[in-house]
């Protein structure tokens, strides 16, 4: 649950606001997010790495106030597309602190990322650096680029977020050599300043041995890289992936403690090659803005199957996260806007679409006299939820509210039917 979050007359607030006065001001199912811990979140970030550089994934969730948040706080952003670098650019974001991801960039969006200069571009493929060097000259620029490797490092995580192992189709494979290959290729184009490399293994990583283990092998490839071609590369960028509590039995891992000994075998396997010790990026994204977001939704239905548990809908559902869906993810869930004595019942709390798959939690124990308009308050919901909504069966995307010091403001705004009906012939 969020840092302040808390129970007054038996109902949940965060932030010092009453669930319940969000939910009759702004409607339900509605993504809140608690100020106060997402920015403390950025400053933890940042002085667990102090001395590199914090790049929050913009992925996990954007909008024009998280950037402001973001600047305030002297975060930088990493984007994947030439949506999420044009919402940085509409509140002014430096663009020298953005650095542009993506396996598959348009021509578009790395023109726009020359035309404004962004501080990196972490290539992909083959094909894509000889189109950066091909639009580098055409425009006349030098951009500081970086190659991601594939570390063949096997994260413990859902498939579809790991990102290291060699049979996925994100970066260039240590193992094969198509890495170094790279790093030939981009020493070739004068056009093309090779910065440094870049490592991203999965999200939602808790067991931290994988980030050791692929730091090592990056900075040993860096090492090589002045070997072979007496280049020495200044910059590390070690992405992101530290997971998050879900449920109360599960531990974050501590970012303090992966930061120092991230930093520590970066220097030594560099000092001991007799190379500076380079700068080190990360790229959290759900670490800051996950725990501090939670969603809210009414209870609509209440259905006990027999024997078997309570089937308990909501107003939202699979559109608004599809996290359960589409990884299996658990999550943390209850009663939020009175308290209840009663005796708690397997429940599964699915949402309104049309799919039997519709579910957020899957299986939690709730109140049994839970019933239509209690409000049912989801935990750490503030990562991939908003960002990987759909509008699937016309549900309009739910609004963003942020909470602090007893005070709530709209920072996105819920769709309407008229936003879902915009562009229709
Ligand atoms: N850097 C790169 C290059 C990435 O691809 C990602 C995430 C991050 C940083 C941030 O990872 P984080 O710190 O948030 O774990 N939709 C999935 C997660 C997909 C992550 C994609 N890349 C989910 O809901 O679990």
């Amino acid at each position: 649950w969020p840092r302040t979050s808390g129970r007054t007359d038996g109902a949940l607030t965060i932030g010092g606001v009453d669930v319940r006065d969000l939910a009759e001001q702004y409607g339900t199912p509605l993504y809140v997010l608690d100020e106060d811990d997402v920015r403390s979140r950025m400053r933890d970030y940042a002085s667990a790495f102090a001395g590199s550089e914090v790049h929050y994934a913009g992925k996990a969730f954007l909008c024009k106030e998280m950037v402001r948040w973001l600047d305030a706080e002297g975060l930088s952003l990493d984007v994947a597309s030439g949506g999420e670098l044009a919402v940085a650019l509409a509140v002014g974001f430096p663009p020298e602190r953005i650095t542009m991801h993506g396996n598959n960039k348009s021509e578009a969006e790395l023109t726009r990322a020359l035309e404004i200069g962004v501080g990196h571009i972490v290539v992909d493929s083959y094909e894509e650096i000889a189109r950066l060097g091909y639009l580098a000259d055409k425009y006349g620029k030098r951009p500081d680029v970086m190659i991601r490797v594939t570390t063949g490092v096997e994260a413990h995580t859902h498939e579809f977020i790991a990102t290291a192992h060699d049979d996925q189709k994100f970066g260039l494979s240590l193992n094969t050599g198509a890495a170094a290959e790279a790093v030939r290729r981009i020493l070739a184009l004068p056009q093309l300043n090779l910065v440094g490399l870049h490592s991203h293994i999965g999200s939602q990583i808790v067991d931290t041995a994988g980030f050791e283990v692929a730091a090592r092998r990056l900075t040993t490839l860096l090492v090589a890289i002045k070997e072979e071609h007496g280049v020495v590369l200044p910059e590390l960028d070690l992405g992101g992936g530290y997971g998050i509590a879900y449920t109360p039995d599960e531990v974050a891992p501590d970012v303090k403690e992966i930061a120092d000994s991230l930093r520590e075998i970066v220097a030594k396997v560099c000092t001991g090659a007799g190379l500076p010790v380079p700068k080190l990026t990360v790229e959290p994204g759900r670490g800051i803005v996950g725990p501090g977001g939670i969603s809210l939704y009414t209870v609509g239905t209440v259905k006990d199957v027999e024997g078997l548990r309570t089937y308990v809908s909501v107003d939202g559902g699979m559109s608004d996260n599809v996290r359960t869906a589409l990884y299996g993810a658990e999550y943390t869930t209850l009663l939020a806007s009175r308290e209840s004595h009663a005796q708690p019942m397997l429940s599964r709390v699915v949402g309104k679409h049309c799919e039997s798959g519709d579910i957020i939690v899957r299986d939690h124990y709730l109140p049994g006299d839970l019933a239509p308009g209690d409000l049912l308050a989801v935990a750490a919901t503030g990562a991939y939820c908003r960002s990987l909504a759909s509008n699937y069966n016309y549900l309009p995307k739910p609004a963003v509210v942020a909470v602090r010091n007893g005070q709530s403001r709209v920072i996105v705004q819920g769709e309407t039917e008229d936003d879902l009906l915009r562009g229709q012939l």
